[in-house]
């Protein structure tokens, strides 16, 4: 028996082809590309196909997705029905797992390839997180439009009306660069699922459950908190040295593997540079320099740096969506990641089996412990 460290840190536990990081150096790669490089350059729907089948789309390769994409994304009544039968009271990433659920149970009757099952919900998740959200306003849900991309057709369905174009270029990045981050914490149960050999959707609706904490995707919507409550740049020292004092975590700061800069926040700051309020921008980066430098201070030994999340909440509240979709959000990008690793974890599957040590009493006996207890 081999006894692993507390949370698996710096165990391998799995070979993948799709995501390399390199936590000293903050890069990200995927299939051999720098994310940083993906990001903005080629389109979230070419960055899908890169991850599923290994290599960026040619033309043709791309107008079939995206075509594809269109014809998948709207939803089954049954769907419908239930957002629209839902008291609107659960939270929207709780109505995003339920529905990838139903979804799940009535794609149970199709005969379709792991990859089919993954293109399909890739392109609805979208339409769900969208039509809840609208439903929750007390307005219909909006249909796809042919022609938009994933990013575009996302905003629109949200509101119903073109987006800036500007504001789908950010989106369409911050899609490429959540898509895929090796295992974290939803990504491991995605594929623990999986190789149990459960089908995609099923595994999909665990990874988000794991994916709702405010240890992972969970956390932007307590940056936008945070933001909103430190308010001017002034109070950020003031603010963040309280919460320390009080041992409570900065909410988009520090990392497993990451020891410096997540790379995907470079690319997401300089987005924020772009599109955001410059009050609320200038907000941003105090926050960041003077967390790292109090985080610094508290924990010598250990870079803790700003980590995807800081930024996402920033870009997401620019483009529009608003903060209880953040998570959801992440899991519509992420669901590329989810079900490629699905796709490779089935390709050389073992079920996942660790072993815990048991450290409890042994050898009691009910006589001894019950008193009054006869057998
Ligand atoms: N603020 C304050 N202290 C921190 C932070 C933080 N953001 N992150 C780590 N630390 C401290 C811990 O308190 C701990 O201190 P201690 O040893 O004195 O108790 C030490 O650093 C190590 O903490 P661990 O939780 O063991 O570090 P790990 O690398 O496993 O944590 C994690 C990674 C969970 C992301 C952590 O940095 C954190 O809680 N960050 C805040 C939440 C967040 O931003 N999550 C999003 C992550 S990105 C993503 O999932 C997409």
């Amino acid at each position: 028996m081999i006894r692993a460290p507390k949370g698996l840190e710096g165990v391998i536990v799995a070979t993948t082809l799709l995501t390399k990081i390199d936590g000293q150096a903050g890069r990200l790669i995927y299939r051999g590309y720098d994310v940083t490089q993906l990001a903005g350059r080629v389109s979230y729907e070419s960055v899908a196909h890169l991850l599923w089948f290994g290599h960026l789309p040619n033309q043709q390769e791309l107008s079939t997705l995206e075509i594809r994409f269109f014809h998948e994304r709207a939803l089954p009544n049954q769907v419908i029905g239930f957002l629209k039968g839902e008291s609107k009271v659960a939270e929207p990433l709780s109505a995003l797992q339920t529905s990838v659920s139903i979804l799940g149970g009535l794609r149970g009757r199709i005969e379709s390839s792991i990859i089919d099952s993954s293109m399909n919900l890739t392109a609805q998740m979208p339409t769900i997180v969208a039509a809840y959200h609208r439903l929750r306003k007390g307005q219909e849900p909006v249909a796809p439009q042919a022609g938009l991309g994933h990013a575009a057709n996302y905003l629109y369905m949200l509101n119903n009306k073109a987006a800036r174009p500007e504001h789908i270029r950010a989106l369409d990045s911050y899609f490429t660069l959540l898509a895929d981050h090796s295992l974290n914490a939803s990504t491991f149960v995605a594929r623990i699922a999986a190789s149990t050999l459960t089908d995609v959707h099923s595994a999909v609706v665990a990874a988000i459950s794991a994916l709702k904490g405010p240890l992972h995707g969970g956390a932007p919507i307590y940056v936008w908190e945070m933001l909103q409550s430190i308010r001017t740049p002034e109070n950020a020292e003031r603010w963040l040295r309280d919460r320390l004092q009080k041992h409570d975590r900065i909410m988009g700061f520090g990392h497993r593997v990451y020891r410096t800069e997540d790379p995907r926040s470079r690319v997401l700051k300089e987005l924020a540079r772009q599109i955001v309020d410059p009050a609320l921008f200038k907000l941003a980066t105090t926050v960041e320099d003077t967390a790292r430098k109090l985080l610094r201070e508290e924990h010598p030994e250990r870079p803790i740096d700003v980590n995807v999340e800081f930024y996402s909440s920033v870009v997401l509240h620019a483009v529009g969506i608003p903060p209880e979709l953040f998570t959801s959000t992440f899991a519509c990008a992420r669901t590329v990641g989810w079900t490629a690793h699905i796709v490779e974890q089935l390709q050389d599957n073992r079920l996942f089996r660790p072993d815990a040590e048991y450290i409890g009493p042994e050898g009691l006996t009910l006589e001894a412990t019950t008193p009054g207890h006869s057998a």
